[in-house]
């Protein structure tokens, strides 16, 4: 999905851009151009931007067994 039309900016770019650690609109706008031209991207760029944050956040499947310590 466009979620930047001036831009041409799809969702699957600012999911990469987070990936790669970008972190604010502020990021998106210096890596991507989102919300430089009219603007009216900017709060679907930061709902996908915090999606896919909070999505990178959670440890994959299985990860807390593999942190919890082991008791002998
Ligand atoms: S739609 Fe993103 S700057 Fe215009």
């Amino acid at each position: 999905m466009i979620v930047c039309v001036c831009r041409r900016v799809s969702d699957q770019q600012i999911r990469q851009a987070a990936a790669d650690g970008a972190v604010s609109l502020e990021c998106l706008q210096f890596e991507l151009g989102v919300a430089t031209q009219c603007g009216r991207c900017a709060d679907c760029a930061s709902r996908v931007l915090c999606e896919a944050r909070s999505h990178a956040s959670q440890p994959p499947h299985g990860a807390v067994a593999m942190l919890q310590p082991q008791l002998a």
